[in-house]
């Protein structure tokens, strides 16, 4: 059986000011009636193919995180937590340890929770795809057929694929490009984005870390060897955790490693990383908005309007994203939702 890895630790910034470093993305219903990490725990919970999941998260989140899981008949996860976000390429690392501990031969499918997946059964034949691979020693990644040259995806130089599976050689891996870069693969063809799924033998994790990020590595043993339960949770030793690199594992492995392997995914998978994204893919009004919560639209068209709380009324407007919460609003031009991220950071900045 596989041990499922959900990463439940990113904060979502782009996502302001519905995501905060209190409520981050992935606890949030932002489209359907569950929140992203029930849906990312539901689709890992057929007992007969995967165990109880490993779930690796910021130590302040960590009774909502318990409490959702709870809501959705998942009482047997066990939940690491961080006490500081290192990035993806330490939470994987204390998770591959954590699991290794129990079960040598452990095999992982390490996944985010800022994802819609709406076809599961095929999701499910990927990952049947991508098992036997797996127990060989490969790392599994899966693709995704790209639809725009985005910049905010690691892409997956595609190789020879074998039928009937579709299970294709990669020939190497490129983290975020730049647009010209991102414009090329595309064109090209020969390309495809990485969902951020990945399903290899916790042994293969920690041997790549070890030749990659020793130091990191070396963090995270410490961290998990002096790690305390506390109720439920796993708790990281703080001190060394804090001292592995800040890196995702995109950076400190994929981009490096060989002997990977890609399953062309027959699933739809939508990031839900922006709130453009989120536009593209709920149903909209008959002039493109979408809205959600008490807003009034007159002469508005292309527009994501949610409120939490205020009345919005807008007039004349195009293309614009607007979100209000009880203390803070957004507006912002549709195109730029990609740098709310860069906006949530400056504002920090001046404290
Ligand atoms: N536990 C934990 N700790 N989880 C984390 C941390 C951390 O420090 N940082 C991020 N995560 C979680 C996020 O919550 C998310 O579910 C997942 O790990 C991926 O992190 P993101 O920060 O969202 O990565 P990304 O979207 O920039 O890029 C990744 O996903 C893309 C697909 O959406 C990469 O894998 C790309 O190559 C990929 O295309
Ligand atoms: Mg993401």
């Amino acid at each position: 059986k596989i041990i499922p890895v959900l990463l439940s630790g990113g904060t979502g910034s782009r996502l302001w000011p519905l995501s905060r470093q209190n409520y981050p993305k992935q606890l949030l219903r932002l489209t359907g009636r569950e929140t992203l990490l029930q849906q990312a725990a539901e689709r890992v919970s057929d007992r007969s193919v995967f165990e109880a999941p490993i779930v690796v998260a910021n130590a302040q989140h960590r009774f909502t995180i318990a409490e959702q899981l709870r809501e959705i008949g998942i009482s047997d996860a066990r939940i690491v937590l961080e006490p500081a976000s290192r990035n993806t390429a330490p939470a994987s690392a204390a998770a591959a340890l954590v699991a290794i501990r129990q079960q040598p031969e452990a095999i992982l499918l390490i996944t985010p929770t800022d994802h819609a997946i709406e076809n599961i059964d095929a999701f499910r034949a990927a990952i049947a795809k991508g098992i036997e691979w797996a127990r060989k020693g490969l790392f599994v990644l899966f693709a995704i057929r790209p639809s725009a040259p985005e910049t905010g995806f690691g892409y997956i130089h595609l190789g020879q694929c074998l039928e009937p599976d579709d299970v294709c050689e990669v020939r190497g891996f490129r983290e975020k490009p730049d647009l010209a870069t991102a414009e090329q693969f595309f064109r090209s063809g020969a390309y495809a984005w990485n969902s951020g799924i990945f399903l290899l033998s916790a042994q293969r994790l920690l041997n790549e870390l070890a030749t990659w990020e020793p130091a990191l590595l070396n963090a995270c043993e410490h961290s998990v060897r002096a790690a305390s339960a506390d109720l439920d949770f796993l708790r990281l030793e703080s001190e060394a955790f804090s001292r592995a690199t800040d890196i995702s594992l995109d950076h400190a492995v994929l981009e490096r490693t060989h002997n990977m392997a890609a399953v062309l995914s027959p699933f739809s998978w939508h990031d839900i990383g922006s709130w453009s994204a989120i536009w593209g893919r709920e149903h909209k009004d008959g002039r493109a908005n979408v809205v959600s919560g008490q807003v009034f639209l007159q002469d508005t068209e292309g527009s994501y309007i949610r409120s939490e709380g205020p009345l919005i009324a807008t007039m004349g407007i195009r293309n614009l994203i607007v979100v209000a919460t009880s203390d803070a609003i957004l507006v912002a031009e549709r195109d730029h939702a990609q740098d709310v991220r860069k906006l949530v950071d400056d504002m920090k900045g001046q404290g």
